[in-house]
């Protein structure tokens, strides 16, 4: 099986670029920026990893995230991820970005995106990988403060593709962000949201119908409501599932408990993706691995994670019929 989901093609539809910052390039750019970080060694860095819940996380991995300075930072960050993708048989990606960690640090809004988008243009022609680029609000800041950075968003609508929410679910409900969402509708812009990953079943219901969300980042919450289950089956609405994520973050206390494999046999779109690979322990072979090692699957139901990932992505139809 290790030989089939390493060969098998992938998409991955949920991945923070900021949480692919490994520790040997955080140090790097520390010293290449002279950026003072609280550790020794990259070694210090690995162990700082242990992880009680999302908000323990975000806590270190926005601190990681000041190391990041240059254009060209932008572009090392997001190069290295696509190195690794290219290693992992993933052919197309659809990656987040926070530039509120960015510009709130005084870092430009157009360092930011053109040091991601110069990687992504780059792996296309040399390393044959398609991608996408969805632009996050951090939802403990308040609307305001998305408005402001979807207006930054405005002059560069042939990058992004989507606008998305992530960071602290809990006391942070979409209805917050019902207006911003509106307007990036409204901007030509498609919509996500993380939801269901910390908080209720309610947040799911409450993206779909106040942000107009097509698809679900992590959303394994939604067991807990039955009709929401039966309508996210019959409408195909996707779930991007982040297995490895969910185990570090005490979503689920192993991966055996984890309901991944339980709502693909029920007919869910759902896939599997990396989150945050750098603080999480691996990148996708690493979630297809961990999920096949703890729940007994056939080839063909680990191959339906692809053919979902195809289904649930932002390409266009004629892409579509390439991959598949
Ligand atoms: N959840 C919320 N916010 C995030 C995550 C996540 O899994 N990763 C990076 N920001
Ligand atoms: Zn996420």
């Amino acid at each position: 099986m290790k030989d089939f989901i390493n060969g098998l093609p992938k998409v991955e539809l949920h991945l923070h670029i900021e949480g692919s910052l490994e520790p040997e390039l955080m140090f790097e750019l520390a010293k290449r920026n002279q950026v003072q970080i609280p550790f020794q060694s990259p070694q210090e860095v690995h162990d700082a990893y242990q992880f009680h819940n999302l908000q323990s996380f975000l806590d270190i991995y926005y601190q990681g995230a000041n190391v990041l300075i240059h254009e060209q930072d932008f572009f090392d960050l997001t190069w290295a991820y696509l190195l690794r993708c290219k290693e992992d048989n993933v052919v197309h990606t659809e990656i987040f970005f926070d530039p509120q960690t960015h510009t709130d640090r005084g870092i430009a809004f157009d360092t930011v995106v053109s040091g991601i988008h110069r990687a992504l243009e780059e792996a296309n022609k040399v390393l044959g990988i398609s991608s996408q680029l969805i632009m996050c609000f951090l939802r403990h800041l308040d609307e305001t403060a998305a408005l402001a950075t979807l207006e930054q968003a405005i002059p560069h609508k042939d990058k992004i593709i989507g606008v998305g929410l992530d960071s602290s679910e809990q006391g942070h409900p979409p209805e917050k962000f019902a207006k911003v969402f509106q307007k990036a509708l409204n901007e030509g812009f498609l919509t996500v949201a993380h939801a269901g990953e910390e908080g209720p079943a309610q947040n799911i219901h409450d993206a779909l119908s106040m942000l107009g969300i097509t698809r679900i980042d992590h959303g394994v919450r939604c067991v807990e409501d039955h009709a929401l289950v039966a309508k996210l089956i019959e409408d195909r609405t996707p779930l991007t599932v982040c297995p490895l994520s969910n185990i570090k973050l005490k979503v689920f206390d192993k991966m055996e408990q984890h309901n991944i494999v339980d709502l693909l046999r029920k007919g869910m779109c759902v896939t599997i993706n990396s989150d945050d690979p750098a603080y999480f322990g691996g990148y996708m072979n690493a979630n297809f691995h961990a999920v096949a090692d703890a729940h007994s699957m056939t080839k063909n139901e680990i191959a339906q994670f692809t053919r979902n990932g195809i289904e649930a992505s932002f390409i266009s139809d004629d892409e579509k019929a390439r991959l598949v």
